[in-house]
């Protein structure tokens, strides 16, 4: 927030369209230090999420950002993809640079390891795709979560899903690993579909992107021209809800979200319903502590100030 020194973060995605828009976010807000990129498969195959993060990077000048590969499928169960969102690539629409930087040398969770451990204060942690990465690294490492400020992730619900009719993608993709987080002590801010459905990039929206006078302004327009094709398609949605940028902008101000402090817990055995995160919105579970502050309310108009403000910002740098 501003006059505070940048809050450190490592940003772990599965570049999909509105990863991408989080990623810029990030870059383009000067209260963020973002410390590296790890990826996930998820919303494609993990290859095509690195290079995704890495032409994201190249558009805009920023590949000494790192980036390490992550994991290639959950912990257990099934892989699970979002092409059928993302198109293709993961990240179909404008043609975007090539990377001309390798990913580190270093698997995602050896990166995250050493820069939380590098750090000289606590790292908060950003999830905008399944949670393999961090569920492997807390399960292997768990002397770590004293170095993790927050774990602040794009995941489940507190109504329906969209996976799944009750099921959320990401929570879908890997409970597993979003169980071992739950029960990790990490301190924890969740911003489910409940919230992220609030974030719609309306004509009105769009139209402020493509009038920007860049590359940024106007390939985030074409992504949400992509991304807003296949709400429709799938969910009947009017206009795309831009989530993961969600998991960055209470960094930038800290009202632009409300939370309610809840038990949650991931179905892991359900006939239909593995992957549904189960919010105890009124401690009907007075056995379980609040072990996750839960997003509920967002103003949508002070999101996308925020949130295109940055992309000019980065676009004119
Ligand atoms: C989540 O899944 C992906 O489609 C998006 O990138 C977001 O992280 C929404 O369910
Ligand atoms: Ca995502």
């Amino acid at each position: 927030m501003s006059g505070d020194a940048p809050t450190p973060v490592l940003f772990d995605c599965d570049p999909g369209h509105d990863d991408a828009v989080a990623i810029l976010l990030a870059l383009g807000s000067p209260d963020v230090r973002l410390l590296g990129i790890t990826t996930c498969f998820g919303n494609c195959a993990v290859e095509d999420a690195t290079r995704n993060a890495q032409r994201v990077l190249a558009l805009v000048g920023r590949e000494d950002v790192p980036v390490a590969v992550g994991a290639a499928g959950p912990m257990r169960g099934e892989l699970a993809l979002g092409n059928y969102v993302h198109g293709v690539s993961g990240l179909d629409g404008p043609d975007l640079p090539e990377p001309t930087v390798a990913p580190v040398d270093e698997t995602a969770t050896d990166f995250l390891a050493r820069c939380l451990t590098e750090s000289p204060e606590p790292v908060t942690v950003v999830v905008t795709g399944p949670m393999t990465n961090l569920g492997e690294l807390l399960a292997e490492r768990p002397e770590l979560t004293g170095r993790i400020r927050e774990i602040i992730f794009m995941g489940g619900s507190t109504e329906r899903g969209n996976h799944t009719p009750t099921a959320e993608f990401n929570t879908f993709a890997d409970p597993e690993a979003l169980d071992v987080v739950l029960r990790s002590g990490v301190p924890l801010r969740m911003v489910g579909l409940n919230l992220t459905h609030q974030a719609l990039a309306t004509p009105e929206v769009v139209e402020r992107m493509s009038a920007m006078p860049h590359d940024v302004g106007r390939t985030c327009a074409a992504w949400m021209g992509f991304f807003g094709d296949s709400y429709e398609r799938i969910w009947e949605f009017a206009a795309p809800p831009v989530h993961d940028p969600c998991t960055i902008v209470p960094l930038l101000d800290p009202d632009v979200i409300g939370w309610r402090n809840c038990f949650v817990a991931v179905e892991l055995d359900g006939t239909w319903t593995r992957g549904t995160t189960v919010v105890d919105l009124f401690d009907r579970l007075p056995d379980h502590e609040p072990n996750v502050a839960v997003a509920l309310e967002l103003d949508a108009e002070r999101y996308w100030d925020l949130v295109l403000a940055a992309l000019d910002r980065l676009g004119s740098a």
